[in-house]
């Protein structure tokens, strides 16, 4: 059983996933998608996308934060030229990627307008071609897996895209267990991922509407997944990693408290800090609120406090405060 930590652009970027991955539970990570659509990129977009490919002490000299994730981090890449997203592959497998993720499941409009994401979910031959020539073009050692969803406006595709994804060669699939047309809205169909797994051999891993423990248990049941990606649940919850390998392990686990979730924000603007001009200071720290005010409603409030300011000492003081709640 692995646990997956979700891509999510703007949102679980270098240093979301090294926090995270520092606070443990998670397996394996992937980074926000990059886009292919002209040119074989410059090292620089993959290395700030993903700075755990470059050696800890050359970081600062490509823009690339020092701070990054396990080493386990997979290349996430999205397009519909199956050359050009095999060229890219092969660099960013050249930099040292030792898995590259194929996404088929963004389900935004500048996305898809331009056929990439989602919109390929309908277009089963492009997308086992995609992966086929990626394959291809990647060192055998490279990983290649894919990201899909059960089907553009309806859930209709998932068969046959699964089955021609697996038959191009990927290694593994995740599967967001909803639609395009579903967005983001619960609930996440895991018992369609069943059926995907009667039909393929390579591993697949279940991903959407994971917020708890007992969800876990609900998505292992209808999915016959073991191994699952999770995303906004671990924004919400972020010891959730953990707390389910300790329910796999028959053990007790004891959620953190909120003092310990705002060290935890604290260390993200510390983190951030020289990442942000000042006109964004602190949007990191909001987003992350955002989602934890799910599960720890002294979030909304740390949020109401800090929500007009741009100043780093004013948002860290609310921070600290926080941190010494009983
Ligand atoms: C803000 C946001 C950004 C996302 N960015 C990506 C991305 O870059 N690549 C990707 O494959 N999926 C992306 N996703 C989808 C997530 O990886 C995941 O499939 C989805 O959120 C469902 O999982 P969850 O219900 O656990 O959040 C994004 C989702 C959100 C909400």
């Amino acid at each position: 059983m692995q646990i997956y930590l979700a891509p999510m652009e703007g949102v679980i970027d270098p240093h979301m996933r090294y926090l995270l991955d520092q606070l443990g539970g998670i397996d394996l990570c992937v980074t926000e998608f990059i886009r292919v659509s002209k040119t074989v990129l410059p090292n620089h977009v993959f290395l700030s996308a993903c700075p755990e490919l470059t050696p800890l002490a050359e970081r600062s000299a490509c823009g690339a934060s020092k701070y990054g994730a396990c080493s386990t981090t997979r290349v996430q890449l999205l397009g519909s030229d199956p050359e050009l997203i095999a060229l890219n592959a092969h660099k960013a497998a050249q930099l040292g990627a030792k898995a590259i993720d194929l996404n088929f499941g963004c389900p935004a409009k500048t996305v898809n307008r331009s056929f990439g994401g989602a919109r390929l979910l309908d277009e089963t031959t492009l997308l086992h071609k995609i992966v086929h020539t990626t394959r291809q073009r990647v060192p055998t050692a490279t990983l290649v897996t894919a990201k899909i969803r059960l089907g553009y406006e309806d859930k209709d595709s998932y068969l046959r895209n699964a089955v021609a994804i697996a038959e191009a060669g990927a290694d593994e699939l995740v599967v967001h267990a909803r639609s395009k047309a579903d967005g983001y809205q619960p609930p996440a169909y895991w018992r369609y991922i069943k059926e995907i797994k009667q039909h393929i051999d390579i591993p697949v891993i279940a991903n959407g509407e994971i917020w708890t423990v007992e969800d876990y248990i609900a998505c292992r049941q209808q999915s016959g997944c073991d191994s699952v990606m999770l995303g906004r649940g671990i924004l919400a919850r972020p010891d959730l990693g953990l707390a389910i390998k300790a329910h796999q392990q028959g053990k007790y686990y004891e959620f953190l408290t909120w003092p310990k979730i705002a060290e935890l924000t604290l260390m993200l603007l510390r983190l951030t800090k020289a990442f942000y001009p000042v006109k964004h200071m602190g949007n990191r720290i909001k987003q992350w609120l955002f989602y934890l005010q799910r599960t720890y409603p002294q979030a909304s409030a740390l949020f109401d406090g800090i929500k007009r300011s741009r100043d780093f000492y004013f948002i860290e003081q609310a921070i600290i405060h926080e941190t010494l709640q009983p």
